[in-house]
C-alpha cells in the first residue's frame, strides 16, 4: 500500500554515477513508491535492531511486498557493531539466496547503518544498500557519505569500507520515539557542521535553538537539510578523506578520548563531540588561532541545545592525553588535530604541542 506524503526535502550527494538522494521529511518510510525504485532486484535483507524493528519495521515491510526478503536484527548497543554480527548478516543474505542485485536496507541508528553498509560492501564484493536512519545523529551524519564498518576489541571502527548507499530515507516521524539524550547528541553533530564550515548556519542555529529543543518540524527539517547539504558537499569533493573530509572530525580526538575514558558508558558519541569541540576551541584560542569570543559563542550554543560542555569529573588529563596519542589522524608520533579559526573555519594542524593540550585539559578539570 502506498500512502500520499508531503514532498520531502532532497539533497543530492554528487558522486557521478554513484550519486544518490537524501530525502528528509515526514512519512517517508511509508512512501514506498519513492524508495522502492532504488531496489533493482528481487531480494532484500532489512538489518535493524531489537529496539527499532518493533517500532518501524512494519512500515518498511509493506513496501517490500512481492520481493524475497527477510530481516536480521541486532541486539541494541555499540558492542553489537561487531565482526561476528557481520558474519551473521552475511549468513542471512546466503539464507535468502541473495544475488548480486540484492539490496540491504539499514533501518536504525548509526550502529545499524554502519554494520549494514559494511555487510552490503562485503556480500559478493558489494551490493546495493539503502539507509533508513532513525536517530538524528544518523540522519545528519552517519547515513551520508559511505563510511561503513564495525568495531574490533582493539578499537572502534577499525574495520570498514567506503561504500555509498543508493538512497537515504530520513523519515523524521521516527524521531518522535528517540530518547531525549540521543536527540541532543544528534544536535551536537549539527552544530559541528556549522562550526566547521557554515557561519550562516551557525547563526541560524543560535536563533532556532528553542525550536530545535522542542523538535518543531519545520526547523528540524531545515537543520537536518543544511547539515546534510554541507556534508554532501565535503563528501563530493573528498569522498575517501584525502584532505578536507578530515575536518568533519572537529572535536573528535578529544571526544574519543573522553568516550574511551568513560568506557563508552559515561558519554554518548555526540556528547563527547560537544565537549571535544569546546576543548578544541579552547586549544585553538590558546594557540592564537581564534578569539575568546568564538569559544564563548560555541559554548553558549552548545548550552542552549542542552549539551554537556564540561569534562566529566574524575577523568585525568594525562590519561586523556595518552588516549589522544592513539588517534588514527596522528602522524610520525605527533598529535594531529582539527583546530578552529572561529565560527565556520576549521583546519588540520600537525605537530600540536602536547603541553598546550595538557594545559587545556587541566584547566577543564580544575
Ligand atoms: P545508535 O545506533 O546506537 O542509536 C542510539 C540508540 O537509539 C540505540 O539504543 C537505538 O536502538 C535507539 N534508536 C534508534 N532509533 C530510534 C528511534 N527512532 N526511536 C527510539 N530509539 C531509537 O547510535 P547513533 O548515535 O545513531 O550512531 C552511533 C554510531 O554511528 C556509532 O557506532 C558511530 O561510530 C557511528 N557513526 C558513523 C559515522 C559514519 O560516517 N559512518 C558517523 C558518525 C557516527
Ligand atoms: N563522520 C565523519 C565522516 O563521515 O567523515
Amino acid at each position: 500500500m502506498t500512502t500520499t506524503v508531503p514532498t520531502p526535502r532532497t539533497i543530492d550527494v554528487a558522486l557521478g554515477q554513484r550519486s544518490y538522494p537524501v530525502w528528509i521529511g515526514h512519512g517517508l518510510l511509508a512512501d514506498h513508491a519513492r524508495w522502492r525504485a532504488a531496489l533493482k532486484g528481487r531480494h532484500a535483507l532489512v538489518i535493524s535492531n531489537t529496539t527499532v524493528a518493533p517500532l518501524y519495521l512494519d512500515r518498511v515491510a509493506q513496501g517490500l511486498e512481492g520481493l524475497h526478503w527477510s530481516s536480521f536484527l541486532l541486539d541494541d548497543g555499540e558492542s553489537h557493531k561487531s565482526f561476528a554480527n557481520v558474519g551473521r548478516a552475511l549468513e542471512a543474505l546466503a539464507q535468502l539466496g541473495a544475488t548480486r542485485d540484492a539490496c540491504v536496507v539499514a533501518l536504525g541508528g548509526g550502529v545499524v547503518g554502519d554494520l549494514a553498509g559494511f555487510s552490503a560492501a562485503c556480500w559478493m564484493r558489494g551490493i546495493d544498500f539503502i539507509q533508513m536512519p532513525t536517530t538524528l545523529l544518523s540522519m545528519v551524519d552517519s547515513s551520508v557519505g559511505g563510511k561503513t564498518g564495525v568495531n574490533l576489541p582493539a578499537g572502534k571502527n577499525l574495520v570498514g569500507a567506503f561504500h555509498q548507499p543508493r538512497a537515504v530515507v530520513a523519515d523524521i516521524d521516527t524521531l518522535a520515539s528517540l530518547p531525549e539524550r540521543e536527540y541532543r547528541a544528534g544536535l551536537a553533530e549539527v552544530v559541528k557542521g556549522a562550526a566547521i564550515g557554515d557561519p550562516a548556519f551557525f547563526a541560524w542555529l543560535e536563533e532556532h535553538a528553542a525550536a530545535l529543543n522542542a523538535r518543531e518540524s519545520a526547523p528540524l527539517i531545515e537543520a537536518i537539510a543544511r547539515k546534510v547539504r554541507y556534508k554532501a558537499g565535503v563528501v563530493a569533493r573528498d569522498e575517501t578523506e584525502q584532505g578536507e573530509r578530515a575536518l568533519l572530525n572537529l572535536g573528535h580526538t578529544f571526544g574519543h578520548a573522553l568516550e574511551t575514558a568513560g568506557k563508552y558508558k559515561v558519554l554518548l558519541h555526540g556528547e563527547g563531540v560537544a565537549i571535544g569541540m569546546l576543548l578544541a576551541a579552547q586549544l585553538s584560542e590558546r594557540m592564537g588561532m581564534s578569539e575568546p569570543a568564538d569559544t564563548a559563542r560555541l559554548h553558549r550554543l552548545l548550552e542552549a541545545l542542552g549539551l554537556p560542555t564540561t569534562v566529566p569529573p574524575g577523568m585525568q588529563p594525562e590519561a586523556l592525553l595518552a588516549l589522544m596519542r592513539l588517534d588514527k589522524k596522528n602522524l610520525a608520533g605527533t598529535l594531529r588535530l582539527i583546530l578552529w579559526r572561529g565560527v565556520g573555519r576549521a583546519e588540520i594542524v600537525g605537530g600540536v604541542d602536547e603541553t598546550a593540550v595538557l594545559a587545556v585539559l587541566e584547566a577543564a578539570l580544575r
